[in-house]
Order: structure tokens, then sequence, then C-alpha cells
């Protein structure tokens, strides 16, 4: 039998944090074992209702779900932006319906179950983040051992290229500067999916009508999900000819990462002015010895495409067409 990674998805369930779930769960290296809310393109409740919501149409209703924090640090309440809505629609799927799950919410917080995994499983287990980073700085501050074990593969930032909310900062960042700060000063082993290379894997709708042409429900709801989303990168990003790929990305370097080219460094997030928001590498460390980030700055695209089609055509074939 393959041997299996342990992996825990972050996730702002987000129409791209929805197909991150799908690629997670047809990867037959990874094993998912729990999904923790964060906020950012949703609430948290509406992230956690997605999620549970996913899961059962995915035929995964085993994985546990848990809430995580449900602002920034440094503030006491979130309101989504109007950018994430036009992007993910208001209930985060593209207006999709998808029945509630069956089942409710862990009682144990998302920060609670992210220590005690990394108690558990230590470096058998990798924590793929993609919305904002709250719920893993908090587990950072809460515990030195998590910064000191934890294994953490993000969505976030923009090293290279401008950040999308603005010139400087992309929306992942955008949501919690502080938290993200800490986070790459902090972790141990810190690896940054940023718009760098997202932004170089791009869907069109020749590959959602593949998952429409199934005739399964998962695989229904993936193309008219991703289609709105598509939709809306044709009004923001006219240029791309397509949706960027930001979360199963990072879920594709976890399971792979020679898909990707990672530069050492040690990297910092500006908190201040005019540049908040910004990933950049931190001036007081220049040439210090053992970097604990790593950036990707290129994609193996086409790979990176033929994966995700067979690693999300796994789950959208799924549970209809064995029923
Ligand atoms: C990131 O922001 C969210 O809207 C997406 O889900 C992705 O995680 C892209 O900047
Ligand atoms: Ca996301």
């Amino acid at each position: 039998m393959q041997a299996t990674t342990k992996i825990i998805l972050d996730l702002d369930t987000g129409i791209d944090d929805a197909l991150a779930l799908a690629y997670a769960l047809g990867s037959p290296e990874l094993e998912l074992i729990g999904v923790t809310a964060t906020y950012g393109n949703v609430l948290v409740d509406t992230g956690v209702r997605n999620d549970l919501a996913l899961l059962e149409l995915f035929g995964a209703s085993e994985v546990p779900v848990f809430a995580g924090e449900p602002h920034a640090l440094a503030k006491d309440n979130f309101e989504v932006l109007e950018i994430s809505e036009f992007i993910h629609g208001r209930n985060g799927i593209g207006e999709v319906e998808v029945p509630d799950a069956q089942r409710a919410v862990e009682a144990q917080s998302a920060v609670d179950f992210l220590i005690e995994s990394v108690r558990t499983y230590g470096d058998e287990l990798i924590i793929v983040p993609t919305g904002a980073m709250t719920n893993i700085a908090a587990a950072m501050q809460r515990s030195p051992e998590f910064a000191q074990h934890a294994r953490i593969v993000f969505m976030g930032g923009a090293l290279t290229v401008p950040g999308n909310v603005s010139p400087w900062a992309e929306a992942n960042i955008n949501q919690d500067p502080e938290a993200a700060d800490f986070m790459v000063r902090n972790g141990a082993d810190v690896t940054m999916i940023g718009l760098d290379v997202t932004l170089q894997t791009l869907l069109t709708t020749a590959e959602t009508q593949q998952w429409r042409a199934l005739g399964t429900k998962a695989g229904e709801f993936l193309a008219d999900a991703t289609d709105y989303y598509i939709r809306a990168y044709e009004t923001t990003a006219p240029h791309l000819g397509g949706c960027g790929l930001h979360d199963p990305l990072a879920v594709g370097v976890a399971v792979d990462p020679t898909l990707v080219s990672l530069l050492p460094m040690h990297l910092k997030v500006d908190t201040e002015g005019a540049t908040r928001g910004r990933t950049i590498g931190n001036e007081e460390k220049i040439g210090a010895p053992n970097p604990n980030a790593r950036v990707a700055v290129a994609v193996d695209t086409q790979r990176f495409l033929t994966e995700f089609m067979d690693r999300v055509g796994r789950v959208a074939r799924g549970f209809d067409a064995q029923a």
C-alpha cells in the first residue's frame, strides 16, 4: 500500500478552496485528517457550512471540520470584501446550491485541533492554509512546539508580481498581515505558494465542461461553481484567459514539491504604511544561514494541470458513478 502524508486544509471556502479540497481528496498520497475553517472569501460560519456540505457531496463525510478564529488578530470583527463576494459569490461557492450536510462541526476549536495534530503526527503531517493565516498564527502563539514542528505550505503572498487586492498585497495576506508576518517569521518550515506561480496555473471552460459531461452531482457542482469563478476572472483579469488555481496548487506542492522551483529565504510581511500586506525578504536576515521559508518562483504549469484534472476528475466521477 502507498505511504500517505497526513494533511489538514485551513480553508476560507471559496471556489478555489473547494477545488483544493477535491484535489486533496483525489490524491492517493494524501490522507485528509481534518478541515479547519478560516475567513476571507466568506465568514467562518459560512466556511464551516460549505466544508461540511462539500465533504458530503464529495463522499468524504468522515473528515472532521473545525471552526477557527473569526477575525484578524488585531481586530474584533470581519466583513467579506466586495471583491471576494464578486469572485466567489455571496455563499462562497458561486451561488450554486449544495444541501446542508447531515452532521455538525466538531466541538474542538480549529486552533486546538491544529496544535494536537502536530503533537501527534509531527513531520508526517502537512498543513495547507489557503485563507487568512489567523488560525496558524494563533496556534504558533499558543504553542512554540507547534511553530517548531508544523510543516506549512500556504497559498498567499506575491514576491515577484503585484498583489491582487492592492499593488502590494495578496488577498489572504491582506486579511491579517500581522498573523501572516508572525507565521513566516516564526514557523520552522514554511513554503509560500503565491501569485508568482498561481497566476500561471489557469483553468478554462474547456476543462470544466469535462466535469459536467460526467453527469454526476459532484461533477456538476465543480463545473458550475468554477464557471462562476471563470466569469469573474473575465471581468477582473481578462488578460489571463482563465481563472487562477491558487489553492489547488498549494495542495499540489504538498503532494509533490518538484512542481515548483523554491527560493529559500527569510520572509516577512509588511504590517505598516502603503506596503501593508507585502510579502518580502527580511532585511535584518539577508544572508543569514538556514532560511526557514521557501518561496515558489516558477511552476511546471503543464504537469500541474495534468495532475489537477486527474485528481479532481477522480472526485468529479465520484460516488454517483459507484452507486
Ligand atoms: C486567494 O484569495 C482567495 O480569494 C482565494 O481563495 C485564494 O486563496 C487568492 O489571492
Ligand atoms: Ca482561499
